[in-house]
């Protein structure tokens, strides 16, 4: 997956592309990272990217026509396809979740166009921009971190990335529901116990106490997303919602 990103500050992004899963990732072919750097396509001897907002108010707005000079430069020499999604990292976006997540998994290619200062000329998200994207319900300073937040979460969906296939399958947000409490080694840590049931070696008995951590996590700390989780039988069974045994009859003596 190739992911280009615009910027006013290619090197914010630069470290965190350098460690762990992100490096690796770019290092084996699979991720490719290329940032561009908005000014270089800005025009006139200081290369103006922002101006006051019309209409007055506090701080600057990033400028369209750098914005579109890159995007229509990028199209130009094919290094991005026409069809390839430009994606504004914006505080007023759309929400990040892990269902937009797969969803920009299945591309090939991303634009990811960072906003700074107050924001950006309403004319770039009218006519250049495919999609917008907010990583919360916060204002940051810019959409750098935003982007790496995106390409963080995306990459380790890429087949190979990491190392065990399987885990972003069972994890927080696969389904709507928390990820279940992790122990390791040592047993016992300041006097903290690992719970019992971790270390039964009863596979059952464990399954069933990390899916009733899991659904009880979930309802105290995102009651949004457990109103979300379709609760099955077992789930009403764990959290003692289940339809009231019977009594099962007691084999009736011959006497009877
Ligand atoms: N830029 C500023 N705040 C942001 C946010 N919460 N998400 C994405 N981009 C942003």
């Amino acid at each position: 997956m190739r992911i280009h990103v615009l910027t006013l500050f290619p090197e914010l992004l630069a470290s965190p592309l350098e460690y762990s899963i992100l490096k690796r990732a770019r290092d084996s072919g699979r991720l490719e990272v290329i940032c561009h750097n908005i000014r270089d396509y800005a025009s006139g001897k200081h290369q103006v990217t922002d101006e006051p907002p019309y209409g007055g108010g506090p701080g600057m707005v990033m400028k369209p026509e750098p914005i579109f000079a890159a995007v229509e430069a990028l199209r130009a020499s094919g290094d991005i396809a026409a069809a390839t999604p430009i994606i504004a990292l914006t505080a007023g976006g759309e929400p990040l979740t892990q269902q937009r997540v797969r969803a920009l998994n299945q591309e090939s290619e991303l634009v990811l166009l960072c906003g700074r200062y107050e924001g950006m000329d309403e004319r770039i998200l009218d006519h250049l921009v495919d999609a917008t994207i907010s990583i919360g319900d916060y204002v940051l300073t810019g959409g750098e971190v935003a982007a790496l937040v995106v390409i963080e979460a995306v990459a380790r969906l890429i087949p190979g990335v990491l190392g065990d296939a399987d885990s972003p399958l069972s994890e927080s947000f696969s389904e709507p529901l928390l990820e279940y409490p992790h122990y390791t080694r040592p047993a016992e840590f300041r006097g903290w116990n690992v719970p019992d049931v971790l270390v039964s070696g009863n596979h059952g008995a464990i399954a069933r106490w990390r899916r009733e951590q899991s659904l009880r996590r979930t309802l105290a700390r995102r009651p949004d997303l457990f109103a979300q989780h379709h609760l099955t039988a077992e789930d009403l069974d764990i959290l003692g919602l289940g339809p009231p045994k019977r009594p099962r009859r007691g084999r009736r003596s011959a006497k009877e």
